[in-house]
């Protein structure tokens, strides 16, 4: 069948047999391991330093390589001499623009790749770019969002999405509000930078490199150097974060591929954190001109909305107007996206591109309609409440956001003794948002279980861990589905030879996907084990369970599992599993709710967000442990974005400022307040064997307007950009 493939999104359209769940969903609540809590399962190894990071891949006579990066925001190279450089001790080899994907004569931001050096050690490498002679030829760097706009300098086509008749239901509207909302930009720094090692072993290439999507970066890379895709060869076994900006492959990757290619050694080709933070990507800043009309009783009857997004030298455009599309039940939306083309480092998805940025903007104005109507915030959002996705007119495969809402209430009926606690230049306030998302997954994506006759079982699929603990969801899917105990389950994923096409660790979309898939796997190792099980013990298999590791018979016998597993010798189990299609006509989502306190010092402007609480519904919980951690991640992530965080860059020239993570101010453990996280835990009954959708991303998305509402709450200031700095409140 056709199938559209869904990330942040972004759709792609692939043909393929997908074949339908064919297990009824567990009932609802904790299982014997599904829905309790686990401990992560590579936790040891991690601490321990027995992860094998691509950080840690060190191969026999393995080059280092160095990248020269452009210091002008825009410039092109005239003439440039490696000679020096070649001559250079330890250097092995050379190249400059044209030589590789991505190394070009014209930068077009201050970090770009414009030549690299390979080495025997790091030290001669960087040594080396300091005697690669440039003659460049400086020009005028576009900085002004607006004014690429005006020019129409821009990445791609504005995007302009409708519904209704706007103008008339404004001319129709008892109160119009106008107000303009900005966004920095800010940057992923993921703990384990960007970077890969490439070998060539004959015509093959084997790519070692920190990536959410070993099969998109396969992919890439093939096209990019006209391989078949067979010929390549990706593997993360462990990685080191990457919030959306390890997605591609990245010029570090073709720089160490050409290299290797040239010198016939392994090359690495490791970012350092000042490289991290020139040339890996952001999340894009913007500028929201938002209009909402309303009649009197709360009912909002339009939305509309002019976006401009940052989005640097490349990049894509995220839909920022999703929110405004999606979140509310309104029957006229107008919305128009401009992707400003600026001499910026490119924009890369950030958890949740866009509707971080949209539901910011959307969330206050709410908020500030919620004011002029002189009605309860919560209130006026119920009101809007869409039981059906309004873009589409779909009905949704479940929804549980008045849930959120009914749950939010007692965190929200806090505001009154929260604003009693104001005290001195202490002022105090309560703000919430809500929250909607993608997050369903979708085909295709395979796994294998393998068991043998040590009671063992192996989860096998290739996909990546980005360190959120998905291997431990998937032992845990295995270990219910089989009846084993969690500790009886192995996970081997992040190798393209070495295990089935699974999806990316991308746009909250993996738990979703490859958790049906793993279940179906473990439920066909099952079956086999039970019909060894009915010959073994001589009962029908339709009477045998696998429970806690003992086969149990319904007239009370039971075995241990080894025994039965025993039987196979040096043959073994292996259960093959596919994740099923996503509900016809439904529209899948995620949603939520925040409720922010705040307390505002209105003579220094100093804002200490006091408790957070994060209520979200994401259908079944797979591991609460791990589920509560990605939201408490999200939120903190989030007031970093909201109070602290940008990435400054030099008005005149371009150039980046913050290089080092002294320079970037994040959230310290000093600004980490009370946070308290819900899951409503409600199985979608229409999305796959599992009815569990992915919370990667969601719990980052309202928090800036929950904390910029509260602060609204505490103090009356008008708050309308990001970061909230001091002198919007002062
Ligand atoms: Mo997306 S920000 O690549 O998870």
């Amino acid at each position: 069948i056709k199938t559209e493939k869904e990330v942040e999104g972004r759709y792609e359209t692939v043909w393929l047999v997908v074949e339908e769940d064919s297990l009824d969903q567990w009932p609802a609540g904790p299982r014997d391991v599904v829905g309790k809590p686990a401990v992560r399962k590579s936790a040891r190894a991690r601490a321990r330093g027995e992860a094998r990071y691509t950080a840690d891949v060190r191969l026999p006579g393995m080059l280092h390589a160095a990248i020269l990066r452009s210091p002008y925001a825009h410039a092109r190279v005239r003439r440039i001499d490696l000679s020096r450089a070649l001559a250079a001790p330890g250097v092995r080899g050379a190249i400059g623009p044209g030589d590789a994907p991505e190394l070009d004569e014209v930068a077009g931001y201050h970090g770009a790749p414009v030549a690299a050096v390979a080495a025997d050690s790091e030290r001669e490498a960087r040594a080396a770019l300091k005697l690669i002679d440039v003659d460049w030829e400086v020009l005028e760097p576009v900085l002004d969002p607006d004014e690429a706009v005006r020019r129409g300098q821009l990445v791609g086509e504005p995007r302009r999405v409708e519904r209704g008749d706007v103008d008339a239901a404004l001319a129709e509207a008892d109160v119009v509000i106008e107000s303009e909302y900005r966004t920095q930009t800010v940057l992923h720094n993921a703990l384990e930078t960007h970077q890969s090692v490439c070998v060539w072993e004959g015509e093959r290439l084997v790519v070692y490199t920190s990536t959410q999507d070993i099969w998109g970066v396969r992919n890439a890379i093939a096209r990019t150097l006209d391989l078949p895709t067979d010929q390549v060869r990706v593997v993360c076994e462990y990685m080191g974060g990457g919030f959306g900006a390890k997605n591609e492959p990245g010029h570090y990757t073709f720089v160490a591929a050409e290299l290797a290619r040239r010198t016939g050694r392994p090359v690495r080709c490791a970012l350092t954190r000042r490289e991290e933070n020139l040339a890996t990507g952001n999340r894009n800043a913007t500028i929201q001109r938002l209009t909402v009309g309303a009649r009197r009783d709360g009912t909002i009857v339009a939305l509309a909305g002019e976006f401009v997004a940052s989005l640097g030298w490349d990049g894509w455009m995220a839909f920022t107007a999703g929110p405004m599309h999606g979140l509310y039940a309104c029957p006229n939306v107008r919305t128009v996206e401009y992707g400003a083309k600026l001499n910026t480092p490119p924009m890369a998805a950030f958890r949740a591109p866009g509707f971080v940025e949209g539901t910011f903007g959307l969330e206050c104005l709410i908020d500030e309609l919620a004011a002029k109507l002189d009605m309860d915030p919560l209130e006026l959002r119920r009101r809007n409440y869409a039981d059906r996705d309004p873009a589409t007119g779909a009905p949704y495969s479940a929804n549980q956001l008045l849930e959120c809402y009914r749950r939010a209430e007692k965190h929200w009926a806090r505001r009154h003794e929260v604003r009693a606690r104001s005290e001195g230049p202490w002022r105090r306030g309560v703000g919430l948002a809500s929250q909607i998302w993608y997050g369903g997954g979708g085909p295709p994506a395979y796994a294998w279980v393998r068991v043998g006759s040590d009671g063992r079982a192996t989860v096998i699929t290739a996909m990546q861990d980005i360190g959120t603990g998905t291997r431990t969801a998937m032992s845990q899917i295995a270990a219910e589905e089989l009846g084993f105990p969690l500790d009886r389950v192995d996970v081997v994923l992040g190798d393209t030879d070495r295990g089935p096409y699974a999806v990316p660790a991308a746009g909250s979309s993996t738990t979703p996907s490859m958790g049906p898939a793993v279940r179906a796997a473990a439920a066909d190792a099952r079956r086999q084990i039970l019909d060894i099980a009915a010959q073994r013990y001589e009962r029908p298999a339709e009477s045998l369970r696998i429970r806690e590791g003992r086969i149990e018979a319904s007239d009370g016998e039971s075995w241990p599992v080894e025994e039965v597993l025993g039987l196979l010798g040096n043959a073994q189990i292996l259960g093959t599993g596919a994740r099923g299609p996503n509900p016809a006509g439904m529209a899948v989502h995620t949603f939520g709710v925040q409720v922010a306190e705040v307390a505002v010092d209105i003579e220094t402007g100093e804002v200490r967000v006091e408790r957070l609480a994060a209520i979200h519904d994401v259908g079944r919980v797979i591991n609460p442990l791990g589920a509560s951690s990605q939201l408490e991640g999200g939120v903190i992530q989030g007031i970093g974005h909201t109070l602290s965080e940008e990435r400054l860059v030099d008005p005149t020239s371009g150039q980046v400022l913050t290089q080092t993570l002294d320079a970037y101010r994040m959230p310290t453990i000093a600004d980490v307040p009370e946070i308290v996280t819900e899951l409503v835990d409600v199985p979608d009954p229409n999305l796959t064997s599992l009815g569990a959708k992915g919370l990667g991303e969601p719990p980052i998305i309202p928090v800036a307007a929950a904390i910029a509402n509260a602060i609204r709450d505490a103090t009356g200031a008008a708050v309308h950009e990001l970061p909230i700095d001091r002198e919007e409140i002062l």
